[in-house]
Order: structure tokens, then C-alpha cells, then sequence
């Protein structure tokens, strides 16, 4: 048993592939899908799915409970880990260009049972962070249509259920760790917004890729406008103490910045998001790398110039909001109009994520079912559109229905667990295949790979090692569904297995 359940994929050598050919996948079978993005397109993807959320909420309270200013090394700590993943993917990616991502580059070097568990832990990351990420925008959208003059009644704005957080339950309007009833129906903007998202990604990626790149230019120039104006009012005072002292578990301290790593990590989530679009681009050996690895160092850099400006501008003890950005330019009455350019900013930037999540989760599931993984019904593609459309409806259903109805955004941990079982993995199967495989034609090499490979493996576990216990919890309940759904399923279909696979 334990052979079959180490089944690798064979990978055949890639031809070179370019505009607009629809040219087989490199682990026999994958077929259906266009090429037709570029490398612009791909560096817009990655910004697409990474500068939302984890940049315009959650900085604020890592800052304000965990790390204080130092919450700049923990963009440092937590965009370490992702710098290492990140040149892991890019070999992978560029080798293997499948829709599949870390799950395909699993299944070729790790086995089948390895690529099922990080393809099971990418529904984590793609689908409940769009759902996170709707919840946010509801948020957001809701606040910004009332400085208008627009007000939604609130029992179409929130959840029904929600959950008793540390915060609320200071506030004295709950239990910590209790669910409460709301008294809402459900939230009506997050539902909305992932069904207008889910429909773009139906009508085709070369749609979807235009639309991410306009609003992508929207929030970069907003976050350049912030960086622009916000440094002038920075008082280097509020850096100071720049590691506040450690006020038990992981309040402030090396604990906290910690902490505040992993809380951060989040704001990276997405730049692997790219490599699921690896079947749909022309020349995937030259253009992954450069998508993958150009919207990391961008993220990389303008996170931390942001962190460092929002900590200069106000003490870190006042950042902790739903609105951090915010929150930070309502303490300068001249910097009033750019809080309003800053809604606007924060509404785009989580649209794209949505956006890039809603068409990452579908094609990762697409390669899953040509594996025989999964029902065929996720493996069909749309005649006109070329898109997975089966399965993108139905993956917009759910996160729609756990946006409208959840408190999803409990999940934001959870989701980075998941991102950081498939980081690390990618990093070990690079090193692997590396020792098994020499031979293979490498379009891009991860330099030092006996260093940065396992630096990437014990840099992302380590990050998982210091979640709560609460979200281990969830990710182990999470496995076990995983598995029993393999065992029941995919075990049984594996096409390769079968060998009626091209492989
Ligand atoms: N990185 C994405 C965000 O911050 C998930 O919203």
C-alpha cells in the first residue's frame, strides 16, 4: 500500500511553448487550456493576489498586540520564508508548467498521497482566503458607502453567526470564544462581490488578467500615494521602543515579533497563486520565474515601507482597527482626501485577490481531476471560453456561501497554515528531485539549492510550529476529511495508478 500511496508522476520534457498554443501539460494529459498571458500579466497576478488584506487590516493589530514597530522585521521574517518558497516554485514552475502548482510539482517528486494532502491543504488557501478576503471587502465596501451617504441595513452586512473574539469580549459585548447570534440574514456584499468575480473568472482568463490589471494599478498607485504623503508625517519617536518589551506569551518581544511573522504571512499569500496560471502562458520557462519571483519583491518592498510608515505615523498602540491605513491618516486633518483614495485602494486591492484566488482554486482542482483525483466534473472546460467552468461555478458557490453566512475571517491563521504545508513541500520537492532527477532540463535553477531549500522547509514549518493551538486543531480536522475523501475517492480513480494516464 504504502508503494501506491508514493506513486510519482512522471515528468516529460517540456517543449517550448508560446503565444496562443495549446500545447499538452508536462504531466501527460493536462490539455484544454490557452496561452495567451505574458510575463506583465503574470507580475500583475501576483500583485493581484497578494497586496490586500494582510496589508490594509491586519498589520494594524499584529502591530498593536504582538510586535509594535518591530513588525517590520516580521515582514522581514515572514517574506524570508516566502523568498525561499518563492525560488522553489519558480523552478517548479518553469519545469513543469501545469495548472496544478504545488500540488503537480508534489505529485511528481513527493507521491500521490503527499500531492492529494497539499492539494487538499490549497483549498485552505485559495478558496477559504477568498472567502476571507470577501468578508473584508464587505467591510470595507459597507464602511466607504456610508462616508457616501449610502447606508445597507446591517442584517444584510454580517454574518448570522459570528465568533466571540478577544477584542469583542473586552469591549464587553460577548463571551471570548462563544459563537453569537448576529440577528443578520447574511452579507449580502461578500456574496455579491465573489459572485461578480466568480462570473469574470467563468468568461475567460484573458478577461479575468485585464480586469486584475487596471484595478491592480489602482492600489499600487494608491499604496504610492500613501508612501508619498505618509512619510512626510512620520515621527521617528513612535519607532521607539522599536521591540517592546515582552508582556507574557506573545505580546511584544522576540515572541511577538514572531508571532507577528506568522500573522503576517497573510500579506503574502497569493504570489504562488501565478503558478496555477502556468498552462495559460506563452513561454512558461522564461515568463513563471519572472511572475512568480517580480511581484514577491515588490510585495516584499512595499510592505515593509508601509508597515514602517503607518508605525512612524501614529504609535503603534492606536493601530490596532479593522482600518489600520485608515486609522493612521484620520489622525491628519490634511490627509483627509487620500483616506478616501486609501478606501478606494483597499476596495480594489481586495477585489483582485478575490479574484486571483477564485481562478487559482478551480484550476487546481482541473489538474486533480485529469489525475483522476477528483470527479471529472472538475476536469471540464468550457468550449468557447477554455475555462474550467464547471468547477469555478461551483467553487464561487461555496466561498460565496461561506462568506455570506460564516465568520470566515476567523480563518485567516488556518489559511496560512495551509499556504505554509504547500511552501514547504515545494521546497522539499525541489531538493528531492534535485538528488533524483539531475538530469531534468532546469529553465530556472534555484541558486544554493542545498542551502535555500531547507532554509524554505524549517523557515515555513517553524512558522506553523508557533500558530495557536486552536488552528492546529482545525488543519488536523481538516486532514482527516482530506484523507477520508482520498482513501474514498482519489485512491481508488488514480489515474496513474490505473495507468491510464499519458505518464
Ligand atoms: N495576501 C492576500 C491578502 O493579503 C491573501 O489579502
Amino acid at each position: 500500500m504504502l508503494k501506491h500511496l508514493m506513486i510519482t508522476k512522471p515528468i516529460e520534457a517540456q517543449p517550448h511553448v508560446d503565444a496562443g498554443e495549446p500545447v499538452e501539460g508536462s504531466l501527460g494529459g493536462e490539455v484544454g487550456l490557452r496561452r495567451t498571458l505574458t510575463a506583465r500579466h503574470l507580475v500583475m497576478l501576483g500583485l493581484g493576489a497578494v497586496i490586500g488584506a494582510g496589508i490594509f487590516v491586519i498589520t494594524g493589530t499584529a502591530a498593536a498586540n504582538h510586535a509594535g514597530p518591530a513588525i517590520m522585521l516580521s515582514f522581514v521574517i515572514a517574506g524570508f520564508a516566502c523568498a525561499m518558497a518563492g525560488l522553489c516554485y519558480a523552478e517548479f514552475a518553469a519545469m513543469i508548467p501545469a495548472s496544478g502548482s504545488a500540488y503537480s510539482y508534489t505529485y511528481a517528486t513527493l507521491g500521490e498521497a503527499l500531492a492529494w494532502f497539499v492539494g487538499w491543504s490549497l483549498v485552505l488557501e485559495y478558496l477559504f482566503a477568498a472567502s476571507t478576503v470577501a468578508v473584508g471587502w464587505s467591510g470595507y465596501t459597507t464602511s466607504f458607502l456610508e462616508t457616501l451617504g449610502i447606508h445597507l441595513p446591517a442584517a444584510l452586512t454580517q454574518a448570522p453567526i459570528n465568533f466571540c473574539t478577544h477584542e469583542a469580549a473586552q469591549a464587553g459585548s460577548c463571551e471570548y470564544n462563544t459563537f453569537v447570534l448576529t440577528g443578520s440574514l447574511f452579507n449580502l456584499p461578500a456574496v455579491l462581490i465573489v459572485a461578480a468575480v466568480g462570473w469574470l473568472c467563468y468568461r475567460g482568463i484573458r478577461q479575468s488578467a485585464t480586469v486584475n490589471a487596471i484595478v491592480v494599478s489602482i492600489k499600487v498607485l494608491v499604496i504610492l500615494l500613501l508612501i508619498g504623503f505618509g512619510s512626510q508625517y512620520v515621527d521617528s519617536a513612535n519607532w521607539a521602543p522599536f521591540i517592546p518589551a515582552n508582556e507574557g506569551a506573545d505580546r511584544f518581544g522576540w515572541a511577538g515579533v514572531l508571532r507577528g511573522a506568522s500573522i503576517v504571512f497573510f500579506a503574502y499569500i497569493g504570489f504562488d497563486a501565478v503558478s496555477t496560471a502556468a498552462q495559460e502562458v506563452k513561454n512558461p520557462q522564461r515568463n513563471m520565474p519572472i511572475g512568480i519571483l517580480g511581484s514577491l519583491v515588490l510585495c516584499t518592498v512595499l510592505y515593509i515601507v508601509v508597515s514602517a510608515i503607518l508605525t512612524g505615523m501614529l504609535p503603534y498602540t492606536e493601530l490596532g482597527t479593522a482600518k489600520p491605513v485608515a486609522t493612521a491618516l484620520a489622525a491628519y486633518p490634511s490627509l483627509g482626501w487620500l483616506k478616501t483614495f486609501v478606501e478606494i485602494g483597499a476596495i480594489a486591492g481586495l477585489t483582485t485577490v478575490i479574484l486571483v484566488m477564485l481562478m487559482g482554486q478551480p484550476r487546481i482542482f482541473y489538474s486533480m481531476a485529469n489525475d483522476g483525483l477528483l470527479p471529472k466534473f472538475f476536469g471540464a472546460v468550457h468550449p468557447k471560453h477554455q475555462t474550467p467552468h464547471k468547477g469555478t461555478v461551483l467553487v464561487a458557490i461555496v466561498a460565496a456561501t461561506m462568506a455570506g453566512l460564516l465568520p470566515i475571517q476567523l480563518l485567516g491563521d488556518v489559511v496560512s497554515m495551509g499556504t505554509l504545508v504547500a511552501f514547504a513541500t515545494v521546497c522539499l520537492g525541489v531538493f528531492v528531485l534535485r538528488r533524483t532527477q539531475p538530469q531534468l532540463a532546469r529553465p530556472f535553477r534555484v541558486p544554493l539549492v542545498g542551502i535555500v531549500a531547507p532554509l524554505g522547509v524549517l523557515t515555513c514549518l517553524g512558522l506553523i510550529a508557533i500558530m495557536p493551538l486552536l488552528n492546529w486543531m482545525v488543519l488536523l480536522v481538516w486532514t482527516m476529511i482530506g484523507a477520508a475523501i482520498y482513501l474514498g475517492f482519489g485512491y481508488r480513480n488514480s489515474k496513474l495508478r490505473q495507468g491510464t494516464t499519458g505518464a
